[in-house]
């Protein structure tokens, strides 16, 4: 058993989550040749830092990101940060020879995916990517059902990645709202997961047209450290420089349609992720609320096919290392435990894992790319 030390820069709720799949490895996944090391957080916010420093006792705590890069024991560093930062700090941690578990979107654009993935590539590095939805055992299930035919040929799909932080208007104005620090807004933040989600389940993208649309326009500047739901009451308001909503159709290289909708402001819509896939012979459907639960219809009468409910079970990806037994809900957490064996068993040279990689990273942002190309759609006046 070889211990690696790990570092995760960012204390806020995926830095958060991070450490905790750092934690729990030891206890699903007995078997792996390495053993995480809680080695250093950073973060510039004193409290949020020294208060996951004490929680989960990481032996060091840096402000800088730079110095929890260049310090020795750490050997694994997790970027948890804003994706403003994610491009700059990807990059450093490769080129220090250091592997990366990186949240989504891997930076701004397509150029600054591309340089964190130019660096882990040209220095041999471990990559791995937030894109989590991917690893639920329902989902894993989903994809051998479709790909054993259990559907038979895929005809037309939705994906939907639906959800309510932003939808009060007093929501403050954080890093989120802004372009520079924010990116996309919506499309980085949410749809991008969907997009993830198609290529995983239906592969790759040929063609896009997409919209977009502000909901909030103006927001309280943000007063606290920025989170999520954050709500800031009074005092000046600021421009919401990002979309809320987006939707895009494309086609497949199969030429599978599909729309994917993505909203962060949806009064009603509270992590409301999902999709419906039909094919020649049957529908599989996912609802990220109810995650253990895989609706499907197989066989051959076509119209009035009954709906069955199938549970994922021990035999479903990773689920036999949380429980023993079907329809035993698994949560978030648990999806990033499974996606951090995923990097380590990687970085061991043993366990193969369906985890996203810096290429899958890489074929998001270009997606991403060109529905911002394809937006405004050539609308047809009534
Ligand atoms: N995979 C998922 O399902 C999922 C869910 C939520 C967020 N995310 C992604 O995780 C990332 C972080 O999102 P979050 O919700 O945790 O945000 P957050 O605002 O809760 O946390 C971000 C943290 O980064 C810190 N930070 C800012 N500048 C820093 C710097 N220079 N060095 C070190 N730390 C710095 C902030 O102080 C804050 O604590 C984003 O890229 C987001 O898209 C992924």
């Amino acid at each position: 058993m070889r211990q690696i030390g790990v570092g995760v820069v960012g204390a806020g709720w995926m830095g958060h989550v991070h450490s905790r799949a750092y934690a729990r490895i030891p206890h699903h996944y007995p078997d792996l040749a390495v053993r995480p090391v809680l080695a250093a957080i950073a973060d510039p916010i004193d409290a949020l830092r020294e208060d996951a420093r004490d929680r989960y006792g990481f032996a060091a705590s840096y402000a800088g990101w730079e110095e929890l890069v260049a310090d020795p024991a750490v050997a694994v560093v997790s970027v948890a940060t804003p994706p403003f930062l994610h491009a700059e700090i990807g990059e450093a941690v490769a080129r220090a020879g250091k592997h990366l578990w990186i949240e989504k979107p891997v930076g701004l654009s397509l150029p600054e995916t591309e340089r964190v993935a130019d660096a882990v590539v040209a220095n041999g590095v471990v990559a791995r990517v937030g894109y989590n939805y991917r690893l639920v055992p329902a989902v894993v299930k989903a994809r051998a059902l479709i790909i054993a035919g259990g559907i038979g040929q895929v005809t037309h799909a939705r994906f939907r990645m639906l959800t309510d932080y932003a939808a009060h208007p007093m929501g403050s104005l954080s890093w989120r709202y802004e372009t520079v620090r924010g990116g996309d807004g919506v499309v980085g933040d949410l749809l991008s997961h969907g997009l993830d989600l198609v290529r995983h389940l239906l592969g790759e993208v040929d063609r896009i047209v997409a919209d977009t649309a502000v909901l909030i326009p103006e927001r309280p500047l943000a007063t606290g450290p920025g989170g999520h739901y954050e709500i800031a009451e009074g005092g000046p308001h600021g421009t919401v420089q990002n979309p809320d909503y987006a939707a895009c159709m494309l086609r497949t290289a199969a030429d599978v349609p599909v729309f994917v909708e993505g909203s962060r402001a949806g009064v009603g819509d509270q992590n409301n992720y999902g999709f419906e896939i039909h094919g020649t012979t049957g529908l599989v459907a996912w609802d990220f609320r109810r995650p253990g639960e895989l609706v499907v219809s197989s066989g051959g009468t076509y119209a009035n096919q009954p709906l069955t409910t199938m549970l994922a079970g021990p035999d479903d990806g990773d689920y036999g290392r949380f429980q023993p037994g079907a329809g035993i809900s698994l949560g978030f957490d648990d999806l990033k435990v499974i996606e951090c064996a995923g990097l380590l068993g990687a970085i061991a040279g043993g366990k193969d894992d369906d985890g996203a990689t810096i290429e899958d990273g890489v074929a998001v942002s270009r997606l991403m790319a060109a529905l911002r190309e394809a937006s405004p759609p050539m609308w047809s006046r009534i």
